[in-house]
């Protein structure tokens, strides 16, 4: 995907408000927290804020830490993360910290927006993105001209709802704060919306003083050819099930995982489980789903290698049990190549067939890793 990895930061109170309503801004993390923000900020290319949050909190946006700007510089990197704003109005304080502190800065706006900002003189580079914003525009550009890999967004709430809604976040730290605001007109964490059906993954819950942090992730797949960051996990997980397999010396280590719809994962598999020296991953995922399972029909079968369209094992090859299952999508990092089989092509076989097949090839080293023994 040609977009950066969007990670979303926030703090909320036990209420699930940012911040209260009066003129200062409300601490919500601890210490310790907010030295992990430091080294969150650190660690990426760019930090993303709404200009509400600009007008509300005037935040510097900095890495805090010599040791950790010495770090960025020492590697190469700039010593403070670009930071950027969206703003449609244009409304913005030219004496504000954002731009009088840190590193580069760039605003993405409309065209209304863009002639407003260009009068204030701001040391900031100001993208219009037409009539208005479109955050798919806006991550591209971050990716493609300005080489930004890592993106946090530190809120606030419009800006948090509208990457979330739209599938663009990878990830949500969020923090609980153990203090309740009870004030109605509060900002909230997230708006009213249209949000991916089904739970998300928690892949880390961590005590920090007295607050507690938590990271999430989204599970739902993408629809057809457009890729969802969830895609992106469930891939990772199929390529490290893909660990799991018994070594052999005449066939792949491959993983498998089916995942409904809503995110929910239908089964996972991988080469050789349970002591079946034949059986491929997508054949031991499938075989655990009943063949009735309505889901299978908008599932996505996630798989570290292409599946295969030829075998001399078993009389169905991996494509096909694929559509007899009735799934229209398969997600996979690496085409098959020629060791065992010469131009098996299960990609465009499924294609063929009717069914969305996504390569993403930014795992397929992964998917390679328990196989290097064959490839050499
Ligand atoms: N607790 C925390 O972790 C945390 C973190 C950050 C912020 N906060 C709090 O959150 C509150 C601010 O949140 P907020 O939701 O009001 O503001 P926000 O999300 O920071 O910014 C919203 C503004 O960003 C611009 N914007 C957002 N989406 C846009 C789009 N698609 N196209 C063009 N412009 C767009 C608009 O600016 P224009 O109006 O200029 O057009 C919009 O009014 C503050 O109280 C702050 O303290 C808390």
């Amino acid at each position: 995907m040609p977009y950066p990895y969007v990670l979303l930061s926030a703090a909320v109170s036990l209420d699930g408000c940012l911040d209260d309503t009066g003129p200062d801004r409300l601490l919500l993390s601890s210490p310790a927290d907010f030295d992990r923000v430091d080294e969150v900020r650190a660690s990426v290319d760019a930090i993303l804020i709404g200009a509400g949050t600009i007008r509300a909190d005037n935040p510097r946006l900095l890495v805090n830490d010599p040791g950790r700007r010495a770090a960025r510089v020492a590697a190469g990197r700039p010593e403070y993360p670009l930071k950027v704003t969206v703003t449609a109005t244009g409304d913005l304080d030219p004496d504000a910290r954002f731009w009088h502190t840190g590193g580069g800065k760039v605003v993405y706006t409309t065209d209304a927006g863009a002639a407003r900002i260009r009068g204030l003189g701001v040391a900031a580079d100001v993208v219009s993105l037409g009539a208005v914003l479109d955050w798919p525009t806006l991550l591209r550009d971050l990716y493609e001209a300005r080489g930004v890999g890592r993106l946090m967004v530190e809120g606030g709430g419009t800006v948090h709802t509208q990457l979330l809604q739209q599938g663009l976040a990878d990830e949500l730290q969020l923090v609980l704060a153990p203090l309740f605001v009870g004030d109605p007109k509060a900002p909230r964490l997230f708006g009213p919306g249209g949000y991916q059906a089904g739970r998300l993954r928690l892949v880390e819950s961590r005590r920090i003083e007295d607050v507690v942090l938590m990271r999430y992730e989204p599970t739902a797949p993408g629809v057809d050819g457009s890729v969802s960051p969830a895609d992106r996990h469930w891939l990772r997980i199929a390529c490290e099930l893909a660990a799991d397999c018994p070594p052999s010396r005449t066939a792949f280590s491959v993983g498998a995982v089916v995942v409904a719809a809503d995110g929910r994962e239908l089964a996972r598999g991988h080469s050789r489980e349970a002591g079946d020296p034949v059986v491929h991953a997508e054949e031991a995922a499938l075989a655990k789903i009943p063949a009735d399972d309505p889901r299978l029909a908008a599932a996505t079968v996630y798989t570290s290698l292409e599946p295969c369209t030829r075998r001399a094992s078993r009389p169905h090859p991996c494509a096909e049990l694929i559509l007899r299952a009735g799934v229209r999508r398969v997600v996979t990092a690496w085409r098959e190549p020629d060791t065992f089989v010469e131009a098996a092509d299960g990609t465009g076989a499924l294609r063929e067939a009717g069914v969305s097949v996504v390569v993403l090839g930014a795992y397929e080293d992964l998917a390679k890793a328990p196989n290097g023994h064959l490839l050499s």
